[in-house]
């Protein structure tokens, strides 16, 4: 009955919703049950930076550019979010069983993924201003029927910079891994960086993945990964994603600056000393605004 329906439902969400925030017991069942291997790819991001993007790019480059299997394979299916653990599937297993080379995404800061992954493994960071960053997020939650946010983009922010929100304080993340950027098995790129030259981030991501992809492929994975392109194509633009009607697409903009419509003066002197304040003495990534 419609009661009992709703319960389920209900019960559903919440296990999702928690899940999504990187519930711990899911974080414990990957360290007693996830065995990385030399051939892992790793994608990590704060939700947000781009993260659909880079794995996109990242994929493609380390199967040689097959557009044939991109265009008929979820970009979800052959990059697994780990941390998302799913009733029907046991990803785990799914990885235990995968041939590989397995391509893995991670939303956590360094110091809680599993500590092989951080020391051994081939991991791709990508990091976006932290403006551009608040203004998605914040868009991803009042969109995804998961968090369902109604407050306004004022009411957002400052959950943001108290780090109140699922995969907590940004900053954290950013210098966890920044922190690691000398490091052999650690590529920190930017969303930036790819927007402002993509051919010369494939090309990157294929040096640190030991691929030389000719000048085609490059040219043929940046053409795939173009926001137009990732936006029309149904394997990339999560168009199955639940979402609250009225609040637009996952795939929203893709541009470097839309902060600009949401941020007032204050807000960005806010967010500057928030800044200044979390990475005190650290190195924090030199952040582009334009
Ligand atoms: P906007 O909300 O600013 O448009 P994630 O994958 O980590 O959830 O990040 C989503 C953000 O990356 C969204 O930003 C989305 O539009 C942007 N994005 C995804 N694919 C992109 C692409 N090919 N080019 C530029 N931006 C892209």
């Amino acid at each position: 009955n419609d009661g009992t329906l709703e319960a389920l439902r209900a019960k559903l969400r919440e296990a999702l919703a928690e899940l999504l925030l990187g519930d711990p017991r899911t974080m414990a069942d990957i360290r007693r049950r996830f065995t990385p291997r030399p051939s892992d790819v790793h994608i990590v991001t704060y939700p947000k930076a781009g993260t659909s993007w880079v794995q996109e790019v990242a994929w493609l480059v380390n199967h040689d550019g097959d557009i044939e299997c991109a265009g008929r394979v979820p970009s979800s299916q052959r990059t697994v979010y780990i941390e998302l653990s799913t009733p029907a599937v046991d990803k785990l297993a799914v990885l235990a069983a995968s041939a590989g080379p397995r391509h893995i995404k991670w939303h956590h800061s360094a110091p809680l993924l599993p500590p092989r992954v951080v020391e051994e493994g081939r991991v791709i960071y990508l990091y976006r201003n932290p403006r551009d960053t608040a203004v998605s997020w914040y868009h991803f939650q009042r969109m995804n029927t998961l968090y369902g946010f109604t407050g306004t983009f004022a009411q957002f922010l400052d959950l943001f910079l108290r780090g109140d929100v699922a995969y907590g304080d940004y900053m954290q993340s950013v210098l966890s891994w920044w922190a690691l950027r000398g490091r052999a098995n650690v590529l920190v790129l930017s969303y930036e960086e790819l927007s402002r030259n993509l051919p010369a981030a494939v090309r990157r991501i294929a040096s640190f993945l030991g691929k030389a992809p000719t000048d085609g492929q490059v040219a043929a994975i940046a053409a795939h990964c173009s926001f137009e392109r990732m936006a029309a194509n149904p394997m990339t633009n999560a168009s199955s994603m639940p979402k609250v009607a009225g609040e637009g697409e996952f795939m929203r903009r893709g541009q470097v600056g839309d902060w600009r419509r949401y941020f007032t003066p204050e807000q960005v002197r806010r967010m500057d000393e928030w800044i200044a304040q979390r990475a005190g003495s650290e190195a924090a990534p030199p952040f582009e605004y334009e």
